[in-house]
């Protein structure tokens, strides 16, 4: 059995940063093969791309500005 880091940063307003996974399990059992060092994760749900994140949060937090 081999040990390996895996890290989970979350960027306030945006999406969970992971480093170090070899695949992500949606709740749904579905396998995503991670092919990057890092990937982001999408929180918000509005990416085009789930699970994971296109910049669409960003739209989200423009419309809430006056
Ligand atoms: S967190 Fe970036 S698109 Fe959802």
């Amino acid at each position: 059995m081999s040990t390996r880091r895996v890290t989970v940063t979350e960027c306030p307003g945006g999406p969970l940063l992971i480093r170090g996974a070899d695949e992500v399990v949606g709740i749904d059992g579905t396998v995503a093969p991670v092919e990057r060092a890092v990937v982001a994760l999408c929180r918000c749900g509005r990416s085009d791309r789930l699970p994971w994140c296109d910049d669409s949060h960003r739209d989200r937090r423009r419309r809430k500005k006056p």
